[in-house]
């Protein structure tokens, strides 16, 4: 059974092989969103875009979801203002959580620099408690990372 910091090692390659060559954002965060959606049994997988100052809903995978998040609501909107990733064990102790689905019990949020200016986020819902720990939040930073590096 292969764990899950196996899983991420192994998918490390995949990202950067199809982030290789590739510019265009929306197309990398399309794949990378279907790669770890198919690969993880998450509920949600997707990002939002930074856009006249607020998040706009971006590539992703799940039900559909709520289209803007403004500066500093909600998970989303948290880790864009303090620049860092969030981690949300439960999401119904998150003071503002926006619930797009109710079938949500936990969340990451990890911000997606470029040029040392955050300008889009990679949330992800699971339908179970404390799904994401510090190697989650390790690893999806380096796939992001990977995104954006030109
Ligand atoms: N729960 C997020 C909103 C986005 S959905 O989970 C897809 C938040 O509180 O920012």
């Amino acid at each position: 059974m292969e764990t899950k910091q196996q899983r991420y090692e192994r998918l490390l390659p995949q990202v950067a092989a199809l982030c290789d060559g590739e510019d265009d954002l929306i197309a990398k965060m399309a794949n990378i969103s279907a790669l770890l959606h198919q690969e993880f049994d998450f509920w949600w997988t997707g990002f939002y875009r930074v856009k006249n100052n607020e998040l706009v809903l971006g590539p992703f995978q799940g039900p559909l979801a709520c289209v803007h998040i403004g500066y500093g609501k909600g998970v989303c909107g948290t880790a864009w203002k303090e620049a860092r990733t969030v981690v949300v064990s439960d999401v119904e102790r998150f003071p503002g959580h926006i619930a797009c689905s109710s079938e949500s019990r936990s969340e990451i949020v990890v911000p997606v620099k470029r040029d040392g200016e955050i300008i889009a986020v990679l949330d992800i819902d699971s339908k179970y408690l404390d799904t994401f720990d510090i190697a989650d939040a390790r690893y999806l930073e380096q796939i992001v990372a990977l995104m954006c590096k030109q």
